[in-house]
């Protein structure tokens, strides 16, 4: 079954052509990163304009690549919720487009349930059930898959996406945006113990809650009072010592999710699951335990339409498909 897929929910606009949900034959991405950079973080006006004029030309650029012509499509698969409405808006309204031309079903897809897709592309053996940690720049999760459309919440951010964390604490440190991967660079050269950040932990709830706003405000004072008092700040310690203590406090409650529901299996996804400590420590703690680790390259650890269309199948495979009534959602349950 070949399904043509969408994804607009933030700063990519992305289409892909993906054969049985496992292979790809096309994934174009149109990155706005420049178009953003000179603000500091995504315009969501600038990113639904920019996606609007793009979407056509990698539509025609995905089937041309997949090798294959409108008519072989059968399924339109896109991202529906959640996301910046206006960008996930125009990613809706052109599949809607397309699934009526084309006469084929019309798939929508949890943007989150995507990125947990991405695996399956990446790893043709992997099955749930498995434990999926998701951190984007704008969702961190603890996830149970129990079934590929059965799944729920174990843990979430009560605040900031790790991402986020990422992403404001870069810019305080003049890194830029999006920030995760200069500060995964920086941090290589730096002291991981340089400076005690804290672990905020969340009373009640589920265990496996987090937050990450008081990280991203510790690193933000600690900023500040070097610009006020002249002292001199430790970048790259800095940078090492926040890698550190956003993974400590994902790896553990991940681990121990997997152990407590007798899982073998753990994948990481989202743009966060590029970085190399966060990497480098899940390798070490499931060699530890026993268990076996799934990341997806980096490629498809970032925002893509392949891993839309590889949910889109399982999605419907179990029924789920949706009329020209289809909605756009800023938010959305898993
Ligand atoms: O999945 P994604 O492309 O978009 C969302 O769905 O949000 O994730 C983007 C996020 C940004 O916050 C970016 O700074 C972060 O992923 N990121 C990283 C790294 N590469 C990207 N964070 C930490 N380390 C990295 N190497």
């Amino acid at each position: 079954m070949l399904i043509l897929s969408f994804e607009s929910s933030c700063d990519e606009t992305a289409v892909a052509v993906v054969e049985d949900g496992r292979r790809v034959l096309a994934d174009e991405i149109f990155s706005q990163v420049a178009l953003h950079e000179i603000y500091g973080g995504v315009v969501p006006e600038i990113a639904a304009r920019s996606h609007l004029e793009v979407i056509s030309l990698l539509a025609d650029r995905a089937l041309e690549k997949a090798g294959v012509t409108r008519r072989d499509i059968d399924a339109v698969a896109c991202t529906y919720a959640p996301g910046l409405i206006g960008a996930v808006l125009v990613g809706v309204n052109f599949a809607k487009s397309a699934a009526l031309a084309l006469g084929v079903p019309l798939i929508p897809v949890h943007h989150v349930r995507g990125h947990i897709a991405a695996n399956y592309l990446a790893y043709p053996e992997l099955e749930p059930p498995f434990v999926c940690l998701a951190i984007s720049g704008g969702n961190t999760m603890l996830v149970d898959v129990r079934g590929y459309t059965d799944m729920s919440i174990l843990g979430q951010t009560r605040d900031d996406a790790a991402g986020e964390c990422f992403d404001k604490s870069a810019r305080v440190l003049g890194l830029g945006y999006p920030g995760g991967k200069p500060i995964d660079d920086l941090s290589k050269r730096g002291d991981d113990r340089a400076y005690d950040l804290p672990r905020p932990t969340v009373n009640g709830g589920s265990p496996y809650d987090m937050s990450f706003s008081g990280l991203k405000t510790a690193v933000v004072n600690l900023a500040h009072h070097a610009e006020q008092t002249g002292e001199p700040l430790d970048k790259p310690g800095l940078a090492a010592s926040l890698c550190r203590a956003v993974s400590e406090m994902l790896v553990g409650r991940t681990m121990d999710a997997a152990a407590r529901l007798g899982y073998e299996n753990i994948a990481v996804a989202g743009g966060v699951a590029a970085n190399s400590r966060i990497r480098a420590d899940f390798e070490a703690a499931c060699q530890k335990a026993g268990k076996t680790l799934f990341v997806p390259p980096l490629r498809l650890c970032g925002d893509n339409a392949a891993m839309i269309g590889a949910q889109g199948y399982y999605e419907y495979l179990a029924g789920h498909t949706a009329g020209s009534d289809l909605n756009a959602y800023a938010t959305m349950e898993l």
